[in-house]
């Protein structure tokens, strides 16, 4: 069997369960062989050895399973950034980029002290880290495998300036402030219809009590605590939480509470200063 051909029969494959079919296909293809995508435009007539002909049968039929291709694969991109993946953790989103873009257009200390709440991969983190090379950012995660697995991506894109620490929440950083608390915490709700949709990714990740709002309500108590004088929070939460967000940062005592809405015109993340008050 030809690449090609191998190609059109796991995009058929895939169908039923991917509507970016033919992108998964080539994704198992460039890392069964471990060659980029263009050698396989380029290489479409070679015949698959049966080693990588069996091998890549059963990457198909894991993913003919829902099992996301990034866990069959290890490694999913995000921002400008390649991180490991792992079954301990989510699955960077796109949709959190948007967390990262508004980070990086405050106007903070040249040298300012980060913290990202529950890190899982280090995605936000690395992502502030590697393109401010002068912040210090401090990540967190109360799962020991994931600041495992955050810490392999600081050191393989040598982010120096990223420390992260197993911690619940705020407990590993007593007693420090920070310039900016960035976090994507569970914000699913137990009995959320999208949850079945999501089996391969744990629930550590992804649940919280209260509609959701438990690690929300948490992380906006405690971060006044944690933040310098004119520091900011900004949260990812879910498509219909933001006014329950803002409550909760505007009750925590947060000024210019404010929400942005995705590329998909939904209100994903909200913010707010501390002791700015609205000059
Ligand atoms: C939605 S995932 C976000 C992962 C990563 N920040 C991202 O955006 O891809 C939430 C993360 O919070 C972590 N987490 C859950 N409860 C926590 C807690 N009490 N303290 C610290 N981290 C926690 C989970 O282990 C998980 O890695």
């Amino acid at each position: 069997m030809t690449l090609a051909e191998w190609l059109q029969q796991a995009t058929r494959q895939l169908s039923g369960v991917s509507a970016l079919a033919a992108d998964d296909a080539r994704l198992l293809l460039c890392h069964q062989l471990n060659v980029s995508v263009s050698y396989v435009y380029g290489h479409g007539d070679d015949t698959l050895g049966e080693p990588d002909l069996q091998a890549l049968n059963q990457l198909l039929h894991r993913a003919v399973q829902d099992e996301p291709i990034a866990y069959i694969i290890g490694h999913w991109p995000f921002w400008n950034i390649e991180l490991e993946v792992a079954s301990c953790t989510l699955i960077p989103r796109p949709d959190t980029e948007l967390l990262v873009e508004q980070a990086l257009s405050l106007s903070l200390p040249e040298h300012a002290k980060v913290l990202d709440l529950g890190t899982g991969t280090g995605a936000i983190a690395l992502a502030l880290a590697c393109n401010r090379p002068l912040w210090q950012v401090t990540a967190v995660d109360k799962i020991s495998a994931a600041v495992a697995l955050a810490r392999r991506n600081a050191t393989r894109l040598a982010a120096s300036n990223c420390t992260i620490s197993p911690s619940d929440w705020f407990s590993a950083v007593t007693g420090q402030q920070f310039d900016l608390i960035v976090s994507n915490p569970p914000y699913i709700e137990p009995d959320d219809p999208h949850l079945p949709a999501l089996k391969y990714e744990p629930v550590s990740a992804l649940v919280a009590a209260e509609r959701g709002l438990a690690d929300l309500a948490t992380i906006c108590q405690q971060a006044p605590a944690y933040l310098a004088t004119k520091g900011w929070l900004w949260l990812e939460h879910g498509y219909n939480q933001a006014e329950d967000v803002q409550q909760l940062l505007t009750t925590a005592g947060f000024n210019k509470v404010q929400s942005r809405k995705d590329y998909g015109g939904n209100w994903r993340i909200s913010g707010g200063c501390l002791n700015s008050h609205n000059e």
